[in-house]
């Protein structure tokens, strides 16, 4: 690459870094360079897609011990907004119990990221509700784990 490319090559990612970070906030765009909690896990305890309004799909992986979950991760092939949201839900999933993940909703995401842009916030209630669908799927898993193991008479 010729110097005068790599140098605007460069100031344009300068530039776009910039405004990244000025309409997401710092944390939001640290996290969309480096989305933590990306990737599937083998045979999850609590697991759930969902498809957004914007036809956007995220999926959730979640794995408990003892009740409380030691491993989150989540999927997603939507926006860069949504692999951050994703990102966050699954860190704000871990070492809390089915009944504390409730109060991980689209909200508390967007609270946690200091707000989105009006268009972006669908994202976090996607995250959110994504979250809440994989605690409903651990929660019939254990039931039905319960009732396998209740012995006929
Ligand atoms: Fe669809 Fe962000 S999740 S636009």
């Amino acid at each position: 690459m010729s110097d005068n490319l790599s140098n605007f090559t460069r100031t344009l990612q300068k530039q776009i870094f910039e405004e990244t970070k000025k309409a997401y906030g710092m944390a939001a765009f640290e996290r969309w360079r480096n989305p933590l909690y990306m990737g599937a896990i083998d045979n999850p305890d609590g697991y759930a897609r969902v498809t957004g309004p914007c036809n956007d799909t995220m999926e959730i992986f979640l794995r408990f011990e003892k009740d409380r979950v030691v491993e989150a991760s989540f999927q997603t092939d939507g926006c860069g907004s949504s692999a951050v949201c994703g990102s966050f839900a699954a860190e704000m999933a871990i070492g809390k119990t089915p009944d504390e993940i409730l109060d991980v909703t689209g909200d508390a995401i967007l609270e946690k990221l200091g707000g989105l842009p009006k268009d972006e916030v669908h994202c976090a209630l996607l995250a959110g509700e994504t979250l809440q669908e994989a605690i409903g799927n651990y929660m019939i898993n254990q039931i039905k784990t319960m009732k396998g193991g209740i012995r006929k008479p």
